[in-house]
């Protein structure tokens, strides 16, 4: 039996992941803050799947609940086998208008910990024989975009390079780059979304579709939809300092 533990897996992309490893016969640990909602989704998943689930409440922002998802990753007993990292927010205040200290927990969320998790799950993946760390990054990450998009250039750059260093001891690490995506995201942000174009929107279960399936086949970075790919691939033809410029617009 394997087991997929999942940050952020109360809402959006995260509860997806857990449903779609879950469906694929995988035991789910499941992380986030809000104890409730993980609670009805594990007995969701038990009822539906028949996999054993684990609820493991936590604040990946504070010590103790890194502390509490890093020990879980270390432990033999029901080991983890996929480390799904996807808790994250965004911030819609200009930076220089956002206190620094909530900028420093955004890329604490985004970056330190994924860092913390991964340096915890290689080795003990590599000790059971392999297993895989998907890492939710975004297209943003491809394109300077503030703070956020920063920390996912991070999260792809990282998971690039250590797809490479550390497949060889059977440790797949994929960074999944989504477009907008309809979840609680954007809400969460207090953005308006009326004027985005319905096209520009993906579903989470067609993104954790293909994240995972990328994941399986052990890449190292998946753009999940062709709009989203060919994107991606017109703004890698453009000069720099034109992308950059694009991050004029908005945060
Ligand atoms: N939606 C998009 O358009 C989009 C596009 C590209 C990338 N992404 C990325 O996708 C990932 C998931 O976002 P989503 O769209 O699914 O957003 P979402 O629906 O708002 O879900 C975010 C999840 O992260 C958890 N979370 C937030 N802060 C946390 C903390 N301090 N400790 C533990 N868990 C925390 C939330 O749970 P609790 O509140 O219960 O803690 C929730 O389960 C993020 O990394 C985001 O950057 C999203």
């Amino acid at each position: 039996m394997t087991t997929a533990l999942v940050t952020g897996a109360s809402a959006g992309l995260g509860a997806e992941f857990a449903r779609q490893l879950a469906a694929a016969g995988h035991d789910v640990v499941l992380v986030a803050r809000d104890r409730e909602r993980l609670s009805a989704l594990a007995a969701e998943l038990q009822r539906e799947h028949g996999v054993r689930t684990e609820v493991l409440p936590a604040d990946l922002v504070t010590d103790d609940g890194l502390a509490a998802v890093r020990e879980r990753l270390e432990q033999a007993e029901n080991p983890v086998t996929v480390l799904v990292n996807n808790a994250g927010y965004g911030i819609l205040t200009d930076f220089v208008d956002t206190p620094l200290a909530d900028e420093q927990r955004l890329l604490h969320l985004l970056v330190e910990v994924p860092l913390a998790l991964s340096h915890t799950a290689i080795p003990a993946l590599a000790a059971r024989g392999g297993g895989h760390i998907v890492n939710v990054a975004s297209v943003a990450g491809f394109i300077p975009r503030g703070t956020y998009g920063a920390a996912k250039a991070w999260l792809i750059s990282f998971s690039r390079w250590a797809n490479v260093k550390y497949r060889p001891r059977g440790v797949v690490v994929t960074a999944v780059c989504p477009g907008l995506v309809r979840t609680e995201f954007h809400r969460r942000m207090e953005l308006d979304t009326r004027n985005i174009p319905g096209v520009a929107w993906l579903e989470a279960p067609r993104v954790v579709r293909e994240g995972l399936a990328a994941a399986f086949a052990g890449r190292a970075v998946v753009v999940p939809s062709k709009r989203y790919r060919a994107l991606v691939s017109a703004g890698r033809l453009l000069p720099d300092r034109l992308m950059a410029a694009a991050g004029r617009v908005g945060r």
